[in-house]
């Protein structure tokens, strides 16, 4: 037997050697590497993590940031991370295993004697409002070594962080140590205006990057990024000089002296700190976070204090999601109903807080921290309420391009009107269902009876208009948009008490269904377009029906639409309609939760769906932030599971659909749920 494990041992190690890294759980198309915000958004593509050493960190849509590391073991330095072009003299250091978590990556590197893991954290606290709205990521660098080494370890930064990006743009750098020895470098963009971005990076606020000695030996230079480099690859230390010089870096070094098998830690803060967060309808509001810090720099103290109690809950929420932990922290967040939260609609075309972004991310809220649908909703109530929204029908978003939100005085927003209306319906029953907090609505329940009485008029036979798959134009008579529609009407019947409107809905319903409207002539299928009996479409709007147990539908319809989605998949998955060959990974989790949803209970459907998901995200061809759009077929130069378009989106908070299904409020006192339903997509 124990010949038996010593072979399997070689032979694991000969893999390990001839394979290269290991990666847990898969190899991602990227790794996010500190990801808060809009703008603090950087992430490694997976097809370079191989070659991690030289690889850059990436902005989600594309440009490169510098974030260097580099570690230096008894004199010899090694290039760890984001060095393209290394000295004289700097080795490559080896990756031996690449993970990643909710919230967090890890790579380790072995440089000589020692192995050093690089631990990118970016914190998820989903009931601690100061934690989550904290615009810093926390980069630990932890040495070991197998003799005992001297070891000192760098990382700088640029400006390309601050969002400039070429040698002529103006950038003021700072650097601070305050009086409990917290270093900080600044580097804010000079001559731009609040409120704007280039290239979708944010071109006012300041990108920050803090260490603390922490019994190492700090030392920090700001120069010319090659000469710096090599200062520390000569002498381990850093001189301490300050002339920005472009392409130049801030950059700290830390010595740690003597590192064993016990090993070292050093803990770096990065942060993009914007005073005024987003402009809502005027007024500039800030973060949460800045009720705890009014600067950068104090911020950098409060979340390096903050590292170990955040560290600790992630990985308690890592477990939570891995259906290995019940609850996450007590709740740190005092209810002030003046908390707005707001959404960017990354890489399709920056609006805020768009309504049919809210609906695909809301199973993620529902599951995390149900009290986020009421922070992202009250802002468009109240600008709803305010009247200037000049239409009966609800409003898509709050504003063309984020951080302007800004609402559409003059009517213009993205016209869906019932996608629109029915989401808004939905969404706020649902936060209803999850918190048991009917007073936030009620005091809008004349604006929202105004959007009831656009569905019952409008909702069944929806004119030829755009549903949230817009991309697709204008259709007429929109099977999907008179279910959504029935559901709306439905859950706002529930929520309010008044069962005519839900009658209405059932109606509405029956006619979908019963007298086949919106099937095709054989009953095998909802159609995309009522009266085409070829057309089908993924139907994701039936989803809160099963979700919040309203029955507007009989089980009967979801079993059909179930049976019938193998009979359309393509060699990658079901496409988003008949004339397409293309999925949206968020329509099909919502589909997969729907069609195990109680007495249809098709496993296998569900299965299929997430196998399907899985595979894209597995299949090592992509290298984008991960895309919820994606090629079905080969077709031409296109190869079967690359994705298509969109990166980094919110909507992807939609693969919670089928975990959703075991209840809300995983972190807080809701029911939380068993895990028995739903399976881990990893
Ligand atoms: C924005 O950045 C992307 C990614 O680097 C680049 O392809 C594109 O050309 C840039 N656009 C502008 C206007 O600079
Ligand atoms: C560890 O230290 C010993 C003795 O100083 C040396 O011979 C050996 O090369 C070192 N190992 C590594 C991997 O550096
Ligand atoms: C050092 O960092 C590693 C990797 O993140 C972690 O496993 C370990 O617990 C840390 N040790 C200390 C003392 O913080
Ligand atoms: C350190 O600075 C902080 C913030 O400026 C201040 O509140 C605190 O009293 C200072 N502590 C000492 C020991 O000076
Ligand atoms: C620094 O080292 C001293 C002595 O080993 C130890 O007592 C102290 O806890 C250490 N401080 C930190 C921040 O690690
Ligand atoms: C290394 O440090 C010494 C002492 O501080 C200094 O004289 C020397 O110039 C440094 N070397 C480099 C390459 O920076
Ligand atoms: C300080 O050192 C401890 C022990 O190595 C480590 O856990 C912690 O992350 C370090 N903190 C910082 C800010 O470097
Ligand atoms: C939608 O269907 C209804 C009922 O079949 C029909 O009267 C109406 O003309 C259709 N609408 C459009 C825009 O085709
Ligand atoms: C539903 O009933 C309420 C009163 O109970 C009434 O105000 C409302 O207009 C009715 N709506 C519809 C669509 O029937
Ligand atoms: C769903 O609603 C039905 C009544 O419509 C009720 O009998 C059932 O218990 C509910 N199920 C859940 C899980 O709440």
């Amino acid at each position: 037997m124990a010949i038996f494990w010593n072979i399997l041992a070689i032979s694991i190690i000969l893999q390990r050697a001839l394979c290269g890294p290991s990666y847990t759980p898969v190899l991602p198309p990227s790794y996010p590497l500190a990801v808060r915000n809009p703008y603090l958004s950087a992430w490694l593509p997976g097809n370079e993590v191989r070659n991690l050493p030289f690889a850059s960190a990436r902005f989600w849509n594309g440009l490169n940031p510098t974030w260097s590391v580099i570690g230096r073991v008894d004199g010899r330095p090694y290039s760890l991370f984001g060095v393209p072009l290394p000295g004289p003299g700097v080795q490559a250091g080896v990756l031996q295993s690449a993970e990643y978590t909710s919230t967090r990556t890890t790579f380790t590197v072995t440089a000589g004697a020692a192995t050093f893991v690089l631990d990118f954290l970016s914190p998820i606290s989903p009931l601690n409002c100061v934690r989550q709205s904290a615009p810093f990521s926390y980069l630990t660098v932890s040495a070991t070594s197998i003799n005992t080494s001297e070891v000192q370890i760098y990382s700088d930064i640029d400006n390309t962080w601050a969002g400039q990006f070429d040698e002529y743009v103006q950038v003021g750098w700072g650097y601070s140590i305050t009086n409990d020895s917290t270093s900080a470098f600044t580097l804010t963009p000079g001559g731009t205006t609040t409120f704007s971005e280039y290239n979708n990076t944010a071109q006012w606020g300041t990108s920050v990057y803090c260490a603390r000695p922490n019994n190492s030996t700090l030392t920090a230079t700001v120069g010319s990024r090659d000469a710096v480099r090599a200062q520390f690859a000569a002498n381990g230390s850093l001189p301490g000089q300050w002339k920005w010089q472009y392409p130049g870096v801030t950059a700290y070094a830390q010595d740690l002296g003597k590192v064993s098998k016990a090993g070292i830690n050093v803990t770096f803060a990065i942060g993009y700190w914007r005073q005024s967060a987003v402009n809502y309808l005027g007024d500039p509001r800030t973060a949460y976070f800045t009720a705890t810090c009014s600067d950068p720099i104090c911020g950098c103290v409060h979340v390096l204090d903050d590292f170990r109690a955040a560290d600790a809950e992630a990985r308690r929420f890592d477990a939570a999601i891995a259906g290995k932990a019940e609850s996450v922290a007590g709740a740190n967040y005092k209810d002030k109903r003046d908390t707005f939260a707001f959404v960017k609609e990354i890489s399709s075309d920056g609006n805020v807080n768009t309504i049919d972004v809210i609906y695909p991310m809301a199973p993620m809220l529902y599951v995390l921290a149900p009290g986020y649908l009421r922070l992202l909703l009250e802002p468009i109530m109240r600008y709803l309420s305010s009247g200037a929204w000049p239409h009966t029908y609800a409003v898509h978003d709050l504003g063309a391009a984020y951080p302007n939100a800004m609402g559409h005085n003059n009517g213009r927003a993205e016209k869906m009107p019932v996608e629109d209306c029915g989401s808004l319906l939905t969404l706020i029953y649902m936060y209803q269902l999850a918190t048991g907090d009917k007073i936030w609505a009620a005091q809008y329940h004349s604006l929202l009876q105004g959007y009831a009485d656009y569905l019952v008029s409008n909702g069944l036979y929806p004119t030829k208009q755009l549903s949230s798959d817009d991309g697709l134009g204008n259709i007429r008579n929109q099977t999907g948009l008179a279910i959504k529609a029935a559901i709306g009407l439905n859950a706002y019947g529930v929520m309010t008490g008044q069962r005519n409107f839900s009658d209405i809905g059932k109606r509405f319903a029956s006619t979908l269904y019963d007298e086949k409207v919106g099937l095709d002539l054989h009953r095998t299928h909802f159609t995309c377009s009522q009266g085409e009996d070829r057309s089908w479409g993924m139907m994701y709007n039936p989803y809160p029906d099963v979700l919040l147990n309203l029955s507007t539908f009989p089980k009967a319809a979801y079993a059909m639409q179930s049976s019938y989605y193998p009979t359309v998949r393509m060699p990658g998955g079901v496409p988003l309609d008949s004339l397409v060959g293309f999925g949206k990974t968020d329509w099909m989790m919502f589909a997969a939760a729907t069609v195990v949803a109680p007495g249809v209970d098709k496993v296998g459907v569900r299965d299929m769906f997430i196998d399907d998901v899985h595979a894209f995200m597995a299949n090592g061809i992509n290298a984008v932030p991960f895309s919820d759009k994606f090629h079905l077929r080969d077709d031409g130069t296109i190869v079967k599971g690359t994705w298509s378009q969109y990166k980094a989106r919110p909507v992807v908070g939609g693969h919670f659909a089928i975990m959703a299904l075991d209840g809300p409020n995983l972190f807080g006192n809701g029911k939380g749920g068993d895990g028995a339903r739903w399976v881990q997509v990893i």
